[in-house]
């Protein structure tokens, strides 16, 4: 059941209370809790995308294929989004989650089928336990079906934005091409699989939470994308989980952090797996990051790449539409699901 207020927003709830503790909606289980002290700074692998377009472009596929395979997540400098383009989206992202409440409502909704939306916690029709987090989500490609929605405050929301997201997809394409050949396919084959393509985004807000150790931000899941492209400010909290332990990834400036979602670990055959990551919070600072979910259309057809497939390696899953992968995501509970299993190819377990 829902356990969040419909029409109040965290950020409100903290702005207009002095908030020494925890509302106990937030408070997550005790063996489910983040134990904050015991996290790694081995941090993922760093990649410099400079040489992609060079004569030493197969050195930067093969790096971003090892750490694909090995991590499911990396960070990228050198990526060719101008400073100006990130500086401004973070501007409007802060701005944002300043206006008054009434302001932000007018985009509240809870259904996931709503290409514009604020909303609070992850997803208010299936949390068991909140989460210590407002967001907005856009649908941003093709742009000119979904930007007549998005809010017009601030009042540089949209121009900000749409330039924010293009450059994204340019980056999200490239990366795509250079991880389809690290796969030993066509660079255009995993394109060629997300029919029309499609590009959501989200605006995550983690306000100063009075007891971090006792809830989260986001809770420990993987991303229904293809592939996601994340930009955080300079307040750590992501963590992601590689060998049973929580790895801590602090932010390095004009990077940006690429992760494996569930479709390319179908389309992968398992070679590249999504991996668990989570968003913690902290007492003192508000933290901001704003994700790109490259995605295939609703009507892609999404399986193993056919040379992926072999005796040795049967297909792991079936075949299925990204909009019904999509509506089963958002039916589970995060916690307690694997949205992929219910995808796996019975006939070859
Ligand atoms: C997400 C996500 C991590 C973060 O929005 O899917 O994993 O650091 N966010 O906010
Ligand atoms: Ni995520």
């Amino acid at each position: 059941m829902a356990s969040v207020s419909k029409n109040f927003m965290l950020s409100d709830l903290v702005s207009s209370e002095k908030i020494d503790q925890l509302p106990s909606h937030y408070i997550h289980p005790l063996s489910q809790r983040p134990n904050l002290q015991d996290v790694s700074h081995d941090s993922i692998p760093l990649i410099d995308l400079h040489d992609l377009y060079t004569p030493n472009r197969s050195h930067v596929v093969q790096q971003i294929g090892k750490a694909c395979s090995n991590y499911g997540f990396f960070q990228v400098k050198n990526h060719g989004v101008p400073e100006s383009t990130i500086a401004n989206m973070m501007k409007i992202a802060r701005e944002f989650f300043k206006l008054p409440e009434e302001e932000r409502l007018k985009t509240y909704s809870d259904d996931p089928t709503k290409t514009t939306r604020s909303g609070t916690s992850f997803n208010t029709r299936t949390d068991k336990v909140a989460n210590w987090r407002d967001f907005l989500r856009l649908h941003c490609y093709p742009l000119q079906d979904y930007i007549h929605e998005w809010p017009t405050n601030p009042a540089s929301f949209r121009d900000n934005v749409a330039e924010y997201c293009r450059s994204a997809r340019w980056l999200a394409l490239r990366l795509i091409e250079a991880i389809s050949e690290s796969l030993g396919l066509d660079g255009d084959y995993i394109s060629r699989q997300l029919g029309k393509h499609a590009q959501h985004m989200a605006f995550n807000y983690y306000p100063p939470c009075p007891q971090p150790d006792l809830t989260y931000g986001l809770p420990g899941h993987k991303d229904l994308s293809l592939i996601t492209i994340l930009l955080q400010d300079e307040v750590p909290g992501l963590q992601v989980l590689r060998n049973g332990n929580w790895v801590a990834v602090d932010p390095v400036p004009n990077t940006f952090i690429v992760n494996i979602g569930d479709q390319m670990q179908v389309l992968s055959n398992d070679k590249y797996k999504s991996v668990l990551h989570r968003a913690v919070v902290n007492c003192e600072k508000e933290r901001l990051s704003v994700p790109t979910f490259y995605c295939p259309s609703p009507d892609a057809v999404i399986g193993p790449a056919s040379e992926l497939v072999t005796d040795d390696e049967p297909a792991v899953y079936r075949k299925f539409t990204y909009r019904e992968y999509y509506e089963k995501f958002w039916s589970i509970e995060l916690a307690n699901e694997d949205c992929l299993d219910t995808f796996r190819d019975s006939s070859s377990t």
